[in-house]
C-alpha cells in the first residue's frame, strides 16, 4: 500500500526517505518520484518503480545554490542562471564536482549531473527536513504522461512506492527547462517552465541538441509522454468520435472537449496540459484532436510535449 501523506505529515515523508524508501512529492512543475540521491539502492529502486531504461539520468533536487555547489562545478554562467531562476522550473546540467557524492546511477554513467532547486514550499520543506539531495524524475511510469496531482501519482505508481506527499495540483504543470552548461557552448536540452526567451536574456543565443548532433539529453528520446489514443495535432476540424483538446474558442462537434485555456493564456494551458491528456485518453474516442497552440513562450514547451506524444504513437 502506498500511503497518502498530508502536508502536516512531512516528518513521516522525510523519515521514509532517510530509510531509503521512495516518496513522491509535489514540485511547482509536476510530481517527482523522490529517493535519496546518494544511495545507489534508492536510485535503483526509482528506475525499477518507473520501469525507466537505466541510460536515462535523473534530476537531483536541492534546496538552494549552496547545497548545489557541493555537488557540481558552478562557473560564472551557472551562478548567474541559478541566481536568476532558482528556486524555480529550471534544471542545470553541470560537471560533477570531484567529491560529488551523488550515485553514479543517477548520472547514468555520465560525468555530469542535472540539478534543480524547486520552488514548491512542500518540496523545499522536504529537502530541508531530509537534509540530502533527492533524485526525482517525474512520478509516472516511463513513457507515460507526467502527474500533476497526487491522484495521478497513485494511478501510476500506487503499490510500488512507500508514499505520496499530497500538495494539491502543480502550479506550472509542465516539467522544468533543462539547460546544459557543462560545455563552453550552452545548449537547451528540454523546453519547459522557464522559456528560451527568459534564458536568452541572460545567456545570449542558445543552441539546442539539434546543433550538437547526437542528443546530449537522453530525455530527448522521441517515445515520451505517450497517450494510448493517437493525437492529431494542429486540428482545424474535429470528428464526432474524437475528443478535442481546445485552446481559445473551441471547434464544435467533438465527442467531448477539454479547453486548455478559453482566454488563450499559455500559463494556464501549461498547468492544465497533462491533466487534460489523462482525461481525454479514453477508449471510447478514436483520437484526440489538438487545436494549434502558438510556439511562443511556454507554447514551445507545450508543443514539444504534444509532438512527442503524437510521434510516440507513430512507431
Ligand atoms: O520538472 C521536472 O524537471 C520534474 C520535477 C519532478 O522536478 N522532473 C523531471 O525529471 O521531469 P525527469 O527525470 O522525468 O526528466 C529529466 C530530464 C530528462 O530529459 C533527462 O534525460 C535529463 O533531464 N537529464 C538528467 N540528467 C542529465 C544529464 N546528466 N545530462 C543530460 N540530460 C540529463
Ligand atoms: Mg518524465
Amino acid at each position: 500500500m502506498t500511503e497518502r501523506l498530508a502536508a502536516a505529515q512531512l516528518d513521516r515523508a522525510a523519515s521514509l526517505l532517510h530509510d531509503g524508501a521512495l516518496v513522491a512529492f509535489p514540485t511547482e512543475t509536476v510530481y517527482g518520484l523522490g529517493g535519496d540521491a546518494v544511495s545507489d539502492r534508492a536510485v535503483a529502486a526509482i528506475f525499477a518503480a518507473k520501469e525507466r531504461p537505466t541510460f536515462n539520468p535523473l534530476i537531483v533536487h536541492v534546496a538552494d545554490l549552496a547545497a548545489a555547489e557541493k555537488l557540481a562545478v558552478f562557473d560564472e554562467r551557472a551562478c548567474a542562471i541559478a541566481g536568476r531562476f532558482w528556486p524555480g522550473p529550471l534544471t542545470l546540467v553541470l560537471k560533477r564536482s570531484t567529491a560529488c557524492p551523488i550515485s553514479r546511477l543517477a548520472s547514468a554513467g555520465l560525468e555530469t549531473v542535472a540539478l534543480r532547486a524547486p520552488a514548491h514550499p512542500l518540496a523545499q520543506a522536504l529537502l530541508r527536513a531530509t537534509g540530502r539531495p533527492l533524485a526525482a524524475p517525474s512520478a509516472n511510469r516511463s513513457g507515460h504522461v507526467s502527474p500533476t496531482t497526487a491522484d495521478h501519482v497513485l494511478d501510476e505508481l500506487g503499490g510500488r512506492i512507500a508514499a505520496v506527499l499530497d500538495g494539491g495540483p502543480c502550479r506550472v504543470g509542465i516539467e522544468s527547462t533543462v539547460i546544459d552548461l557543462s560545455e563552453a557552448q550552452p545548449a537547451l536540452l528540454r523546453p519547459g517552465g522557464v522559456t528560451r526567451e527568459q534564458l536568452e536574456a541572460v545567456l545570449g543565443h542558445l543552441g539546442d541538441t539539434g546543433h550538437a548532433g547526437a542528443p546530449r539529453s537522453p530525455g530527448m528520446l522521441e517515445r515520451h509522454y505517450a497517450t494510448a489514443r493517437p493525437l492529431r495535432l494542429a486540428a482545424t476540424t474535429v470528428a464526432p468520435d474524437e475528443a478535442l483538446l481546445a485552446f481559445g474558442d473551441p471547434l464544435l462537434g467533438a465527442a467531448v472537449t477539454f479547453n486548455l485555456s478559453p482566454t488563450r493564456d499559455l500559463t494556464e494551458a501549461a498547468a492544465n496540459l497533462f491533466a487534460a491528456l489523462r482525461a481525454l485518453d479514453q477508449a471510447r474516442f478514436k483520437a484526440i484532436a489538438v487545436m494549434p497552440i502558438p510556439e511562443t513562450g511556454l507554447g514551445a514547451a507545450i508543443n514539444d510535449r504534444l509532438r512527442r506524444a503524437a510521434r510516440g504513437r507513430a512507431n
